[in-house]
């Protein structure tokens, strides 16, 4: 069983989307797959699932909270991949999920105002041993500017953390899809589905363990 968590320091950037897309990416493909909300503040992924399975969308997507890591190992023996959300606040949780986890993808947008506390995290992740080598940086929400772009993959590449080449682009489509329980390739809308193909192929390469 793999795991894959999504952390960050910055609230809105994307982490449960993100969550979702990867759950349903690895669902698609066959996988038997978790998707566990540590955020109990918003509990955004747990209601996502409930409006998937009210709207009968498929597959399902088996949704648990979790307070801890310890209950999180104690029901987690079936699955293939359990897909981690955490909140937007580094905390202690932030650095057990981190150690425990295959992969740890931090979500950012372009601005400096993401990137500096991302890299930040990302910096003091990077001290533990157990989590080192696992940080993957995602640009997500990325508006259309690819000078923008290009400045954030520097800053990133400059500050030496591994980032994956496809993005998160912003779209309100992506935002109606997920209020209704649908995340990237479920879109109705076959643009989505395409702008989403690249960066759940990404996600799902390093959640399982292969290379992006
Ligand atoms: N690609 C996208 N395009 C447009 N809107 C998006 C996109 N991805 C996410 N959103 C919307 O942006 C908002 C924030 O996203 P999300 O909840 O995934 O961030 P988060 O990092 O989990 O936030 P929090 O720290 O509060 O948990 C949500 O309203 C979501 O629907
Ligand atoms: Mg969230």
């Amino acid at each position: 069983m793999r795991i894959a968590s999504f952390v960050g320091q910055k609230g809105g950037v994307g982490k449960s989307a993100l969550a979702r897309v990867l759950a349903v990416s690895a669902a698609r493909k066959g996988h038997h797959v978790l998707l566990g909300d540590f955020d109990l503040e918003q509990l955004s992924c747990i209601e996502w699932s409930a409006t998937r399975l009210r709207n009968g969308i498929e597959p399902d997507i088996e949704t648990r909270a979790f307070k801890s890591l310890k209950k999180l190992r104690k029901t987690v023996e079936d699955f293939d991949l359990v897909v981690v959300d955490t909140r937007g606040l580094a905390d202690e949780l932030t650095t057990d999920v981190s150690q425990e986890s295959d992969v740890v993808f931090l979500p950012t947008g372009t601005s400096m105002d993401d990137l500096r506390p991302t890299l930040a995290l990302a910096r003091r992740l990077a001290k533990s041993r157990k989590v080192g080598n696992k940080i993957v940086l995602v640009l997500s929400k990325v508006g259309r500017s690819e000078r923008l772009l290009g400045i954030a993959r520097s800053v990133i590449e400059e500050a030496g953390f591994d980032v994956l080449d496809n993005i998160w682009p912003e779209r309100d489509g992506f935002q109606s899809d997920l209020d209704m329980g649908r995340a990237g390739s479920e879109s109705h809308n076959s643009h989505l589905r395409e702008a989403a193909l690249g960066i759940e192929a990404d996600l799902l390469a390093l959640a399982l363990g292969k290379k992006a």
